[in-house]
C-alpha cells in the first residue's frame, strides 16, 4: 500500500451496522501514515458512540453543521478545505441519496459539496436495498460526478440474509483510500526535487541560511511519488521526516546540493528545484569560534553555483521546474527568472506575508511558462504539489510527444 503520511483524511460514518468497523477504519488510516477527522451523522452515533470515535482519532468528532466553537462558525468549510480525501465509510443508502441529489441538510453531506478533495463512499446495506433500482441509478449518479466507490463486498449480512450490500474491511478501505492519490502520471519517469534550505557555516557554531521549511519540496516530492515517478530527494537541513518510498539525500550547503544534483541527475527525465538555495555564502568558514571581541565584522561573501541553471545547461537536459519566492512583482520577476534560467516552468510564490510561502501550511501558486500562466488558489502545500506535478505532466508529456513527432519527421 502506498503511504499516506500527513495526509489529511476526513472519515464519515453515517448510519449503519458497519459503523462498528469505524473504528477500525480509523486504526488502519492512521497505520498509513494518515491524520484522520472523524465526522458523524445523527444516525451514526445510534450505532458507535462520538466518544470510541475520539478516542481512536485522537481528536474531537464533527457533528454539527454550525459549530460556535469553530473560529469562523462555518466548520464544514473549514474541514472541506482541510482534508485531502474524505472517505465515507459505512455509506448508508440514505446517504448515497442526498449525495446523488446534492442534498446539504447536515455536516457530513454539506462537506462533501464543499470541498475540492477526491470522495470515496463505502456503501454497507442490505442486498434488496442494494439492488434497488433507486440505489443503483443513484450510485451511477455519484460515480458520473466523480465520487469513487469503495465495494460493496458480498457474503453474509447483519440482518441474516446474503448477497451483496457488506462494507470492505478497514484494511482494504484504507489501502484503497491511499490509493485515491496514486495517478500514475509519471509512471515510469525519474524526478529528482531539491527542498529546504541550505546552511552555509560561518564559524563551527554559526550559520548563514533562510526560513524555507522544505514543506513544499517534500509535499512536490511526495506528490511525485504518488504520480508513479521514483523520485531522488536531495534536501538541506530540516525538521521534516522524508516521504516514504523516496530515495532521500541530505546535504547541507548550497555545495554539496549541488554536487549531489549533478551526481543524480543523469537518470532523471524531470528536475524540481524548490530548495530555497543560498545565493551567497561566507568565503572562508573560521576554524574556530569567532570571539565577540571586535566592535564590528564584516563578512565577506562569494557566490553559490547557481544549481537550477546548472541543470538547464545539460545536454540533454531534463523538464526543468524552478520556484521563484519573490516579495513584489510576483509574475515580472518570475518570467525574469524563467527566461534567465531557462526553465520549462517557474512555480511562484509571494513570501514575506502570513499564511502563505515559506513556513506555512498553504501555498498560493502561480505556474508560469512559455504558454501562460495559470494561478492557483490558495491550498494546502499537499493539493497545491498535486496542481504542479499535474501540470508538470502535461508539459512533460505534450514536450515529448513533439519531440518524437519531430524525430519522426526526420526519419
Ligand atoms: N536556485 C538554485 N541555485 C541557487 C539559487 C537558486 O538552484 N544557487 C533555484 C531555486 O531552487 C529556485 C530558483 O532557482 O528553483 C529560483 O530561486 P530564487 O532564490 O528565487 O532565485 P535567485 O536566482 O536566487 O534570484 P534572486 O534571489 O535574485 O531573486
Amino acid at each position: 500500500m502506498i503511504p499516506m503520511t500527513n495526509k489529511h483524511i476526513v472519515l464519515g460514518v453515517t448510519g449503519g451496522i458497519a459503523a462498528y468497523k469505524s473504528a477500525e477504519t480509523v486504526r488502519r488510516l492512521r497505520d498509513a501514515g494518515a491524520e484522520v477527522r472523524v465526522v458523524m451523522t445523527r444516525a451514526a452515533t445510534e450505532f458507535i458512540t462520538p466518544l470510541t470515535m475520539q478516542a481512536v482519532s485522537g481528536h474531537p468528532v464533527h457533528r454539527q453543521l454550525v459549530d460556535t466553537q469553530a473560529e469562523s462558525g462555518m466548520d464544514h468549510i473549514e474541514l472541506a478545505r482541510w482534508a485531502d480525501g474524505v472517505l465515507v465509510a459505512p455509506a448508508s443508502a440514505n446517504f448515497i441519496a442526498k449525495l446523488a441529489q446534492g442534498i446539504a441538510d447536515d455536516l457530513l453531506s454539506t462537506l462533501c459539496l464543499a470541498t475540492e478533495a477526491p470522495v470515496a463512499v463505502a456503501p454497507s446495506m442490505n442486498r434488496q436495498m442494494w439492488t434497488s433500482p433507486a440505489t443503483q441509478s443513484n450510485l451511477s449518479t455519484l460515480q458520473n460526478n466523480g465520487i469513487r466507490l469503495f465495494g460493496p463486498a458480498s457474503g453474509a449480512q447483519a440482518c441474516g440474509e446474503t448477497g451483496p450490500g457488506r462494507m470492505l474491511e478497514a484494511e482494504e478501505l484504507a489501502a484503497l483510500t491511499a490509493a485515491m492519490f496514486e495517478t500514475g502520471e509519471l509512471a515510469g519517469l525519474r524526478v529528482l526535487v531539491t527542498a529546504g534550505p541550505t546552511w552555509e557555516p560561518i564559524d563551527p557554531v554559526r550559520i548563514i541560511t533562510n526560513r524555507s521549511s522544505g514543506k513544499m519540496g517534500y509535499a512536490v516530492a511526495t506528490a511525485a511519488m504518488e504520480a508513479g515517478a521514483r523520485v531522488t530527494l536531495v534536501t538541506g537541513p530540516t525538521a521534516l521526516t522524508p516521504p516514504e518510498r523516496v530515495d532521500c539525500i541530505r546535504v547541507m550547503t548550497a555545495q554539496e546540493m549541488f554536487d549531489a544534483v549533478q551526481q543524480h541527475i543523469t537518470s532523471a527525465q524531470i528536475f524540481v528545484g524548490a530548495a530555497a538555495v543560498a545565493d551567497y555564502r561566507p568565503a572562508h568558514a573560521a576554524s574556530g569560534k569567532i570571539k565577540r571581541t571586535a566592535d564590528s565584522l564584516s563578512l565577506n561573501l562569494v557566490r553559490t553555483p547557481d544549481i537550477l541553471a546548472s541543470v538547464s545547461a545539460l545536454d540533454p537536459a531534463p523538464l526543468v521546474v524552478g520556484f521563484a519566492a519573490e516579495t513584489s512583482d510576483l509574475e515580472l520577476n518570475a518570467t525574469a527568472k524563467l527566461r534567465a534560467k531557462r526553465a520549462d516552468l517557474i512555480a511562484a510564490n509571494i513570501v514575506g506575508q502570513p499564511g502563505s510561502g515559506f513556513e506555512a501550511d498553504e501555498n498560493r501558486l502561480v505556474l508560469i511558462d512559455e504558454r501562460g500562466t495559470l494561478a492557483l488558489p490558495l491550498l494546502s502545500k499537499a493539493a497545491a504539489a498535486r496542481e504542479l506535478i499535474h501540470h508538470i505532466a502535461v508539459l512533460y508529456h505534450a514536450k515529448n510527444s513533439a519531440e518524437n513527432s519531430r524525430l519522426a519527421h526526420r526519419q
